[in-house]
């Protein structure tokens, strides 16, 4: 086996990309830090998270006795519609290291779920594990995977040639090919040589296909390559039948170990034969078993289970009808968050030390009407506080990936310029703040219907040319959306 150094050959070797720091070795400030990049404000929420998570870090440095015995600090996110409580789980899921899956809680009072349903998110959390772990490992291998699969096209490319003896003369009817002569465009043509220069000709052409290979120039050539099928359309099947997922029903797995994995030869692109043998390379090289352990470890002590809209499943008790399905939904929560077994495809998974955030708008329901126990499991609440003006400034202009950003981009693709002036954001914010007031209080998702409604007739007309360095200052905010602003139906319709 080549070593993970080994250096790519011919292609370009791609940069490593920047080694993610591990969430958990992350102190708390950092944390913060990196959700900072993308959330304005809700700082108490950060921090609670911060912390939570380096406290799993922490007692994994515990002495073994105590370990056991720390449990994770679970926590609900209070706040109103779209001041980021999901927001903050989506960029938890970008930080590395750690499984991280988000589920809707009320998916589980839906038609049709049965309470052991629930087991179904630790399940989704250890297949995120096994793919995440999969993924660190192939990125290891992958300079190797890349430059096997590359020899191996070459070879496909150039056919080899019996290696002749040097003086043997050619039998009569049988072609001395020897060597091959690549032209310019990568035609391959059997021509005649001897001996040891027959060798050094090969090699020359090798050399040649690489380097045409390198740029592209190959691109539109076909080879024959011996195409191993592989199991995953078995287990989308098996995926899109709730209820039939889980190990005690995997017959659609034991059919494909028993059936002879029949391989099929086939015509394919280059690249596609390169992305191929680049697979199956890397299948070569990551050992599965290892993997899965790996995966297992970390789901049990770095697993992160967001539950959004925990509130869709806090009813008041005593009340009849739906109601008494969502105490049901919350009983079935409980031993997966209080720590149970589940079995799952790749073995048994204990959650006990699996943290699990919820997040609720709790409009209707407080968190008190959440059944004692599971109230006790998450004993950590923070608020999150309702967006500004200012705020809506802010998130408009200062995230990575900020509203004005977005439209800035797609603005570019046509090859113009937008710019708005302070003044002109101002406006945008002053003028969603006004609409959350009016009509209903959507948070931040406000600024994404006005700035659409503000945006959608330059879009529409910008490849007509006539558009070029746009600057929107608050008199033209103004002016723009004003049909809008002044109209009540119109507002209410679109904004
Ligand atoms: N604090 C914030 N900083 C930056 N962007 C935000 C913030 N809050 C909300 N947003 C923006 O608003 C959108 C909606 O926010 P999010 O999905 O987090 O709402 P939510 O708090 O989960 O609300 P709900 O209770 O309705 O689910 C986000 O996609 C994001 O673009
Ligand atoms: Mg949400």
């Amino acid at each position: 086996m080549t070593s993970p150094e080994h250096p790519p050959v011919g292609t370009d070797p791609t940069p490593p990309s920047e080694p993610l720091p591990w969430l958990e070795e992350m102190p708390p400030r950092q944390i913060v830090a990196e959700l900072d990049r993308f959330i304005i404000g809700q700082d108490p929420a950060k921090k609670a998270i911060a912390i939570a998570v380096r406290n799993r870090w922490r007692r994994s440095q515990a002495p073994e006795s105590l370990r056991e015995e720390i449990t994770p600090s679970n926590i609900i996110l209070i706040g109103p519609t779209g001041v980021g409580k999901t927001e903050i789980a989506r960029r938890l899921a970008r930080l590395a290291g750690a499984p991280f899956i988000k589920v809707e809680a009320s998916k589980f009072s839906e038609v049709g779920y049965v309470g052991r349903d629930t087991e179904s998110m630790v399940r989704d959390l250890i297949d995120t594990a096994v793919n995440l772990v999969r993924t660190e490992r192939e990125d290891e291998v992958m300079p190797s995977a890349e430059s096997k699969a590359e020899e191996q096209l070459l070879d496909l490319l150039l056919p080899p040639g019996p290696t002749p003896l040097p003086t043997a003369p050619a039998a009569e009817g049988e072609a001395a090919v020897k060597v091959f002569t690549v032209s310019s465009r990568g035609e391959v043509t059997p021509t005649e040589a001897e001996g040891g220069a027959a060798e050094k000709r090969r090699e020359g052409s090798r050399e040649k296909l690489r380097k045409l290979l390198a740029d592209g120039a190959l691109d539109d050539r076909e080879v024959e390559i011996e195409i191993v099928p592989q199991n995953y359309p078995m287990q989308e099947l098996m995926q899109q039948q709730p209820g039939m997922e889980g190990p005690d029903i995997n017959i659609f797995e034991m059919l494909q170990d028993l059936l002879p994995k029949r391989s099929k030869r086939r015509k394919v692109k280059v690249p596609d034969a390169r992305r191929i043998l680049v697979d199956e390379e890397l299948r070569r090289l990551v050992d599965m078993d290892d993997v899965v352990s790996e995966a297992l470890d970390r789901t049990e002590n770095h697993g992160i289970i967001f539950i959004d809209e925990i509130d869709k499943i806090a009813g008041e008790r005593l009340q009849t009808g739906p109601d008494i399905s969502r105490e049901g939904v919350q009983r079935d929560l409980l031993p997966i968050v209080e720590g149970s077994t589940v079995q799952t495809r790749y073995g048994y998974v204990r959650t006990d030390h699996i943290l699990f955030i919820a997040a609720g708008a709790f409009h209707v329901s407080k968190p008190s009407d959440l059944i004692p126990e599971l109230q006790g499991r998450f004993p950590i609440r923070v608020e999150l506080s309702p967006l500004t003006q200012d705020d809506f400034v802010r998130i408009m202009t200062e995230p990575e990936n900020a509203l004005v950003k977005q439209y800035q981009a797609l603005v570019a693709a046509e090859e113009a310029t937008l710019t708005f002036t302070d003044d002109g954001v101002a406006e945008i914010a002053r003028i969603a703040a006004l609409a959350n007031d009016r009509l209903e209080n959507i948070g931040a998702r406000r600024l994404h219907t006005v700035m659409a409604s503000l945006m959608e007739e330059l879009l529409y007309e910008l490849p007509d040319g006539k558009h070029q360095n746009l600057t929107y200052d608050g008199e033209q905010v103004r002016a723009h959306l004003k049909a809008i602003i002044e109209d009540d139906d119109l507002r209410r319709y679109i904004l």
